[in-house]
């Protein structure tokens, strides 16, 4: 088996090539160090699987290359490649997010008409539902996003869709919920808190810190992206969340635990884009893809701790 990755030297393609070696696949992976964070992290990331025989890496920009001839005896696209970050999605920087989120996905797609693909998968987000009572967030609900990211999110799963419905492109959108663990990317919130948890330093809090996330396992994601790839199906959309919602404050506390120091709380506003509850209906993963989360809070946190002091160690 053949498999390529997008964004395979980020937080979660990393992760899932991993995986994909260890099931024996030959994966060829493609990142182009976007600087939405320092390449260090990037090359970490990868760094353990670099030099895998069954692993070819090629540092490009989606939307330059010619993917047509990498393509031709791939059986499996994961699509992770994308800018991601709510809160920086404004203003100008949307240019960058078409781009990356939208641009790229197109030009992908187009490039896999008519190939004997047996399946692409898509990163989406839970961005994509925006802010809702109409909780927990089922697929068939509605998708109104409150920031442009998610609008970006949106606008690619609708091209999975389009290249499904109009030229039988094999592929399924997999909505991401707060994806956390070891290699997640300094931006997000459990990384911020822990490097500051460590060093001492104080902690920005955004809103009142009852904002809350279905906060999901990296493991998690990559037990769902294989499941929706080897899943017969195709032109459908997954939620995949990771069964807890918790708030930003009770994070806090268990991290506390976790540490056993203090986090120093410096509050700010409620930031533009950020939706205040997230928690998914994850009944259609689970009894279509088999997909069940096994990874609690507590234990995910224990693990990402253990990587963060091994990092800034
Ligand atoms: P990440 O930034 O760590 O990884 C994305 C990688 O894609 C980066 O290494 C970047 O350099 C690369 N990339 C971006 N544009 C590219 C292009 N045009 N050509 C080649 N490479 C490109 O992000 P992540 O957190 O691992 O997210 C992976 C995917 O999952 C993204 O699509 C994101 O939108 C989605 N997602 C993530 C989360 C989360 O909580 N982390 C939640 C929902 C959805
Ligand atoms: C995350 C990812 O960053 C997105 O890429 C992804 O698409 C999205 O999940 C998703 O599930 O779809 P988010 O939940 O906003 O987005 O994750 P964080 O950036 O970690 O923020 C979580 C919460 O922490 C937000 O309420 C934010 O305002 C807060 N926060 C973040 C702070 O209080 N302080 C900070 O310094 C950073």
């Amino acid at each position: 088996m053949k498999s390529l990755i997008t964004g395979v030297a980020g937080f979660i393609g990393s992760h899932l090539a991993e995986k994909l070696l260890s099931l024996g696949h030959q994966v060829v992976g493609i990142d182009k160090f976007l600087n939405n964070y320092p390449r260090d992290f990037k090359e970490r990331n990868h760094a353990g699987f670099k030099s895998h025989p069954d692993f070819l890496f090629l540092e490009e920009d989606l939307l330059r290359l010619d993917l047509g001839a990498l393509l031709r005896d791939v059986d499996y696209v994961f699509h992770l490649a994308a800018l991601p970050g709510v809160r920086a999605s404004w203003g100008a920087e949307f240019a960058r997010y078409s781009e990356n989120n939208i641009m790229a996905t197109q030009l992908l797609l187009e490039a896999c008409k008519s190939l004997p693909l047996r399946k692409v998968v898509y990163a989406s987000s839970s961005s994509v539902y925006g802010d809702t009572d109409d909780l927990p967030m089922r697929e068939e609900g509605m998708t109104r996003p409150v920031s442009p990211y998610g609008v970006s999110k949106l606008a690619a799963e609708h091209l999975c869709y389009l290249y499904w419905k109009g030229y039988g492109v094999p592929t399924a959108s997999l909505r991401f919920f707060s994806v956390y663990g070891p290699r997640q990317r300094p931006d997000m919130f459990f990384h911020i808190l822990m490097r500051a948890v460590l060093r001492g330093e104080p902690v920005p809090l955004y809103d009142d810190g009852e904002q809350s996330r279905d906060f999901t396992f990296c493991s998690d994601i990559v037990d769902g992206l294989t499941a929706a790839a080897f899943y017969p199906g195709s032109g459908e959309v997954f939620n995949l969340g990771g069964g807890t919602e918790a708030s930003l404050l009770t994070v806090i506390s268990m991290v506390e635990n976790i540490s056993g120091r203090r986090a120093n709380l410096q509050r700010h506003d409620r930031q533009r884009g950020d939706v205040r509850r997230t928690q998914a209906s994850t009944e259609r993963a689970r009894t279509r893809l088999g997909y069940i989360p096994r990874v609690g809070l507590a234990q995910g946190l224990a693990l990402e701790w253990e990587w963060i002091q091994s990092i800034e160690g």
